[in-house]
């Protein structure tokens, strides 16, 4: 079992330090639920499918992540608040090479 260290903040810009569990196929919305770190109802709306954008965060740190799939790619060229650095946290999977990331939730949109 490998956990990773990340940094969340939170959209009232409250950063929170979070262990994060790397071998229960677990994605970057997933573990901001899990911690509770939005309001349900406000993140994970369309259940992880690429759909909503609820999940949208700023990666602010410079760790590799995996590329953007096509149903990201779309879903972000519709949403509000997009920024260069915008990924869909639903889409991003939990794995070790991803110790010290560090996110920004974007505005509820
Ligand atoms: S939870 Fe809907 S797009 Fe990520």
């Amino acid at each position: 079992m490998e956990d990773i260290n990340i940094k969340i903040t939170d959209r009232d810009g409250v950063t929170h330090e979070i262990v994060a569990p790397t071998d229960m196929a677990m994605n970057l919305m997933e573990v901001v639920r899990s911690y509770e770190l939005a309001p349900e109802g406000t993140i994970g709306v369309c259940g992880g499918m690429a759909m909503c954008a609820s999940c949208q965060c700023y990666v602010t740190s410079d760790t590799a992540l995996p590329e953007m799939g096509d149903d990201e790619e779309a879903m972000l060229s519709e949403a509000f608040d997009v920024k260069d650095n915008s990924r869909l946290g639903c889409q991003i999977q939990m794995t070790p090479e991803m110790e010290g990331l560090e996110v920004e939730l974007a505005p509820e949109s």
